[in-house]
This record gives C-alpha cells, sequence and structure tokens, in this order.
C-alpha cells in the first residue's frame, strides 16, 4: 500500500482556502511566451521579454486588484521577474493579498495513434521544479491538460489527460503547492450542450478516480473545469441559465464537496458572458466556492485600453479592475449588468 507523505497536508488546506475566499477568484496571466505573443499582436506590440515584463507589472499592480483577486497564475518567466521599481512580482502580489501560482505544465503534444488528439507534458522533473517554485513564493500550481469532443475524444485521449493531472497534483501537493486540476474540454465543435455535458462526466470521473488511488488530498486542491455549453459552432445556443443548470449538475454528478474550489476558465466567451453564466451559477445554494480563473475574459479590455503605452496604463488598470469586481460580484451572486 502507498503511503501519502502529507508534511504540507494544513498549509495545502490553508491555501486552498484563501484562494476560495468569497468575493474573490484568480486572474490567470500564465500565457506562454508564443501565446503572450498572440495577445501583444492583437494590439500591435513587438512580443519581447521587455513587453512582456511592462505589461504584467500593469496587472500586478493594479492598486486595490486583493479585493477581488485571491490568487494569480504566473508563467515561470514572470515568477522570476522584477518591476520597474525592483520589487520582485510576486511579492507585489503578495502585499496585495494575492497568493503567487504557477504554470508548470510544459504544453501540449499530439497523442500518438488518437484521433489528431494532443496530451498535455511536464512530469519529467516536475518535482524538482516545484520545489524551486515553492522556494521563490508560488504557494499554486497549473497544469492545462485538454480534451477535444469533435475529434472523439478517443478513450486513450481522456485517461492521458486524467492520469497526467492526477501525477502532477501528487507531486505539487508534495512540494507544498496546491493544484489546480485543468482538463479543458474544448469549447471547438458543432456539439449540442448535452454531448458537453456526458463528455465532461466521463472526464471528472476518470480524473477523480485517478486522483483517489494517487492519494491526492481532495481538501488540498482547486478545480479549473469549463463550463458545459454547446460547442462553439452549434447552432443552437444556451442561456445562462441553461449554462448555469448544466454545469451545476456536472458538478453535482462528479465533485466531492471536500473540494473547496471552483474556478471555472472563459475558454473564448466574451467577458459579459464570462460574468453573466457565473452569476448564474451563484443564484442558487451550492456546496462549493464556485468562482473564475478567467485569463481573456479578465484581460481582454485591458489590452484594447493599453495600447502598449505607458500613458495608458492607468486607464487599462481601472479596466482590470471592472472586469475583476463584476466577477467578484457574481461570485456572490450579486452582478447587477
Ligand atoms: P481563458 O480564461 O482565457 O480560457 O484562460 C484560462 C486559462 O488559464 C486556460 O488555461
Amino acid at each position: 500500500v502507498a503511503v501519502r507523505a502529507g508534511k504540507f497536508d494544513e498549509e495545502l488546506m490553508k491555501t486552498a482556502k484563501t484562494i476560495a475566499s468569497p468575493g474573490r477568484g484568480i486572474m490567470a496571466m500564465d500565457e506562454s511566451n508564443a501565446t503572450c505573443g498572440k495577445r501583444l499582436d492583437s494590439i500591435g506590440v513587438e512580443n519581447n521579454e521587455d513587453n512582456r515584463r511592462a505589461y504584467r507589472e500593469l496587472l500586478v499592480s493594479a492598486p486595490g486588484l486583493g479585493e477581488y483577486i485571491s490568487g494569480a497564475i504566473l508563467f515561470e518567466e514572470t515568477l522570476y521577474q522584477t518591476c520597474s521599481n525592483g520589487q520582485k512580482m510576486s511579492d507585489m502580489l503578495t502585499a496585495q493579498g494575492i497568493v503567487p501560482g504557477i504554470k508548470v505544465d510544459k504544453g501540449l503534444a499530439p497523442l500518438a495513434n488518437s484521433n489528431g488528439e494532443q496530451w498535455c507534458m511536464g512530469l519529467d522533473g516536475l518535482d524538482k521544479r516545484c520545489a524551486e517554485y515553492y522556494k521563490a513564493g508560488a504557494r499554486f500550481a497549473k497544469w492545462r491538460s485538454v480534451v477535444s469532443i469533435p475529434n472523439g475524444p478517443s478513450t486513450i485521449a481522456v485517461r492521458e489527460c486524467a492520469y497526467g493531472l492526477a501525477r502532477y497534483a501528487a507531486i505539487s501537493q508534495n512540494a507544498g503547492l496546491v493544484p489546480i486540476i485543468e482538463p479543458e474540454v474544448l469549447l471547438d465543435g458543432d456539439q449540442t450542450i448535452e454531448r458537453c455535458l456526458e463528455v465532461s462526466e466521463a472526464v471528472w470521473a476518470e480524473t477523480f478516480k485517478y486522483m483517489a488511488d494517487n492519494k491526492v488530498l481532495f481538501e488540498g486542491i482547486l478545480l479549473k473545469p469549463a463550463m458545459v455549453t454547446p460547442g462553439a459552432e452549434c447552432p443552437t445556443r444556451a442561456s445562462p441559465q441553461q449554462v448555469a443548470h448544466a454545469t451545476l449538475t456536472l458538478l453535482k454528478r462528479r465533485v466531492p464537496p471536500a473540494v473547496p474550489g471552483i474556478h471555472f476558465l472563459s475558454g473564448g466567451q466574451s467577458e459579459l458572458e464570462a460574468t453573466l453564466n457565473l452569476q448564474e451559477m451563484n443564484r442558487q445554494p451550492n456546496p462549493w466556492h464556485v468562482s473564475f480563473s478567467y485569463a481573456r475574459a479578465l484581460q481582454n479590455s485591458v489590452l484594447k485600453t493599453w495600447q502598449g503605452k505607458q500613458e495608458n496604463v492607468e486607464a487599462a488598470q481601472k479596466a482590470l479592475l471592472q472586469r475583476a469586481k463584476a466577477n467578484s460580484d457574481a461570485q456572490k451572486g450579486v452582478y447587477d449588468p
């Protein structure tokens, strides 16, 4: 019988509770250099280290952000970066009461002999990297694996996704980092909302089975699911009420109440859609902290306002605060559009 190390259990539960605190959610700002480049390109800004630093500094130094944001997921580059005033980015966050986290996966690669699907890399040497990230101030981690509905999903793709997440979760917890469990069921495709629910149920069933096998402490994890929605190309659209109903059905069927927080990704929804869907889920009682871990749905207006110009920084920070407050209100179920 395998045994858990368990050395960090108390701390893991405390960190998870701090992140899953009422009226707050996670700011995902962990775009890889390539993805960050796409975002910067959309506003005509060159993708180099200085510009990435300037943009991320704008985010972490937004005054008052800690009222709405409890955790920020960083890319490795940002965890070790300093702001223009010489302060470390992670210290800027901590000073605002925001827990710094780190993306620890190494991205996606083609999965051999699948239906053209992908798997998530990064387990090799993960224990050593996690120990380094903890030393650098990170207290939680993120690992994003994906499942594509139009491509199947195949049995091997779902199993790979679930097992990889479970191994990553065990390794992170043994290094003192709260793992965010993110099996992203992708929005692409013309599938119905019912099909999305069916696939999501299968994915979460396997993920929890393997997490249990790997002795993951459920009180010390956070989930990052995709909301249950029709595919992006499905002609039948769903209202926030329908999305909330399908998503809560998934959570009630698959997630034990021991899990302290559910932080949804926005996955290509508009800023307003992501807020309205979250609000709807919090208008009825549920056993978890149901909140957000948005990247695009928090950052789209910020980027558009900033345009890479120093004189727009203050306005861009205001745009960030506005989205953060809207989602904080939605977490409490009191958002008024
Ligand atoms: P989006 O909210 O833009 O989907 O990003 C969240 C995220 O971190 C995906 O891993």
